[in-house]
């Protein structure tokens, strides 16, 4: 079954798209861009382990629906590569793909979040913005990166700081893709949909709690019951707070704060995104019990979901003072006051400002 889920953007109907979502139909992808009408020459934006997997189905539907014009650069995979010196070899690829002659360029970004944000930004910059269709191939990427037109990379120690807000035209997902990703990822996409439910939706995150043994085991059942769930809760929020600047967006940071702070103080080497964010949620959840916002057990429960998804919870070999120099980088941070997401509840989240760094310190020397 295709299921069809708009994106209303309630300032900007212009920018409003949809996310496609079905199994096994990236072959159907030429049809579905060329019915869009979006651009004539395509350019594909991809990683060395997804060109391995999916190139070659991309390429022929898009040949089989009259695309006749098509590019690519195929990057080294990893976080480390979200950086400056990707960007512009994108963008030098794309130049001359366009060989100065202002072809109609559609962007396809076709892997997980560091492709999909870097592809994205190349979309953004290139003549001031031209299309772009997101074909995310993570869980992490069905689930979060892949709508919201959040686009950017890392710079220095500070994560994604370079970026754009830029939504894409059409998001195309297909959840077969999940069959090929190795464990690891598969665990840091769960951990994105554990965010869900922590900041909105109680039910999500007592289901997640039953059957995160099969979730593990991708049955697919399972797995199409969480997607579109989460997948909702992620349009709702951003099509209501599309840059970020109404307080809306930003419960989607729970986990984030100190989650991006241990990415950046390890170089983007040590944790993939999830399972920093995963990380980070302990952290967050420690927080607001020290603050009396949420119970010890609800903080538990947090902690074992994640724990039994198989991601990380200790903060052990890395300096704090490592992480809080990266802490204090963080965007949401107004004229050096900390904010914080932090949970009130199972479902429920509050932001929460200058939190004292004595308190944050005494949360991480708890999970050495
Ligand atoms: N823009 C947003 O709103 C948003 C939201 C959340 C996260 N992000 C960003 O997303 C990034 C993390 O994304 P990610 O977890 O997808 O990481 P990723 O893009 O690094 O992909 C993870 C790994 O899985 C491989 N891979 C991808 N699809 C595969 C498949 N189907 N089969 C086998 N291997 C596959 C990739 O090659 C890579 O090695 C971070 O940079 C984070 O900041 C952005």
């Amino acid at each position: 079954m295709i299921r069809k889920i708009p994106v209303r953007l309630t300032t900007g109907t212009d920018r409003s798209y949809n996310i496609i979502i079905g199994n096994n139909i990236l072959g159907n992808l030429g049809k579905a861009l060329k019915a869009l009408n979006c651009g004539t020459s395509v350019f594909i934006i991809t990683d060395n382990n997804v060109a391995r997997l999916y190139l070659k189905i991309i390429v022929s539907s898009l040949k089989k629906a009259g695309f006749a014009d098509t590019g690519k650069i195929i990057l080294p995979a990893g976080e480390e590569r979200k950086n400056s010196g990707t960007f512009l070899r994108i963008l030098n690829a794309l130049y001359d793909f366009d060989r100065n002659q202002q072809k109609k360029i559609v962007i396809l970004t076709l892997g997980g979040g560091v492709v999909g944000d870097l592809g994205g930004f190349v979309a953004a910059s290139y003549r001031r913005g031209i299309n772009y269709i997101q074909i995310p191939t993570t869980l992490l990427g069905l689930v979060d990166c892949g709508l919201g037109g959040k686009t950017g990379f890392n710079f220095r120690k500070a994560k994604n700081l370079i970026g754009a807000f830029w939504q894409p035209r059409l998001v195309y997902m297909d959840t077969l893709v999940i069959k090929t990703l190795p464990l690891r990822e598969l665990r840091c996409g769960l951990a994105e949909t554990i965010k869900y439910g922590v900041i909105k939706d109680k039910n999500l995150f007592s289901f997640l709690e039953n059957n995160i043994s099969g979730l593990l085991k991708r049955k697919s059942l399972l797995l199409n019951k969480i997607i579109p769930i989460c997948i909702k809760i992620k349009a709702k929020i951003t099509s209501a707070d599309e840059r970020d600047d109404k307080d809306i967006r930003i419960i989607l940071n729970y986990g984030h704060t100190l989650g991006h702070a241990l990415e950046a103080a390890t170089n983007y080497r040590k944790f993939n995104h999830g399972e920093a964010v995963g990380i980070g949620m302990v952290l967050a959840a420690k927080l607001a019990v020290k603050l009396g916002l949420i119970q010890a057990k609800d903080a538990g429960r947090i902690e074992s979901l994640i724990f039994a998804a198989g991601l990380p919870v200790s903060v052990k070999g890395i300096p704090e003072n490592k992480i809080l120099a990266s802490m204090r980088r963080d965007k949401k941070f107004i004229s050096g006051v900390n904010r914080f997401v932090l949970p009130a509840g199972i479902g429920r989240v509050v932001v929460t400002e200058n939190i004292p760094e004595s308190m944050i310190r005494k949360v991480l020397s708890e999970r050495r």
